[in-house]
């Protein structure tokens, strides 16, 4: 364990998503909806510039993925559908990062070309956002987004994210302006979401 931090959720499910960590045998699938979505991830996503990786890449890079969130590290998961005539595709990709400091963890997220524009950013952010603040010692969970990256930044503001502020940063992908954005949810806010009824 990380400092003696307990392991972040190793499944969490949504509606219609199955949120779990990545598994080895995952790879072809990761692989396939990796190399399907290269051109949509590309201008936000910086891991986009290690493409094209093998599947034999994805298999250890998940690998490395479990052993880090077996020592207390971070949690990155698959986003699987569930039920329907989808079941078990893969939808995309999520998060909880440790980096953003002692007591917070920032939900990062992407999804597959083919499944985009149907909420399934929204309603995994939500889930992860429930599922972060349930972590002990856990009591902020944050968005970040580069600023030019404006469909991103509708996820925290739609689940009522409070916006904190903007920051210089280093370009990391092709299309970033340079200035990131960073919204956060307080397990204090997030209880008040929940007694006002905001879903
Ligand atoms: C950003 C991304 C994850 C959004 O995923 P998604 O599942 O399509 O998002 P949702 O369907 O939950 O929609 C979120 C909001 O964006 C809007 N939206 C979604 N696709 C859109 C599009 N192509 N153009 C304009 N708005 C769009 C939705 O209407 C929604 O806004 P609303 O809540 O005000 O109605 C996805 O576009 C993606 O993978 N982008 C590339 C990777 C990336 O940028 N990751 C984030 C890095 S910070």
């Amino acid at each position: 364990m990380l400092g003696g931090m307990e392991c972040l959720p190793e499944l969490v499910e949504t509606p219609r998503l199955t949120l779990r960590l990545w598994a080895p045998k995952d790879a072809p699938a990761l692989h396939a909806a990796v190399v399907t979505s290269v051109e949509h991830l590309r201008p936000w996503i910086p891991w986009i510039a290690n493409e094209p990786l093998t599947i034999a890449d994805r298999e250890a890079l998940i690998t490395e993925f479990r052993h880090a969130w077996l020592d207390g590290g971070d949690a990155v998961y698959g986003a699987f559908a569930r039920g329907g005539e989808d079941d078990g595709e893969v939808v995309g990709g999520t998060g909880l990062h440790r980096r953003i400091g002692a007591g917070g963890l920032e939900i990062g997220y992407w999804v597959h070309v083919d499944h985009v524009g149907q909420g399934y950013a929204t309603e995994l952010a939500l889930a992860l956002t429930g599922a972060g603040l349930a972590v002990p010692g856990v009591h902020r969970i944050e968005i970040h987004h580069d600023q030019a990256n404006v469909v991103s930044g509708r996820v925290p503001k739609r689940l009522g994210y409070t916006f904190v502020g903007a920051t210089d940063r280093e370009r990391v992908a092709p299309a970033e302006s340079g200035v990131t954005w960073t919204w956060r949810m307080t397990a204090a806010d997030w209880v008040r979401r929940a007694v006002t009824g905001q879903r």
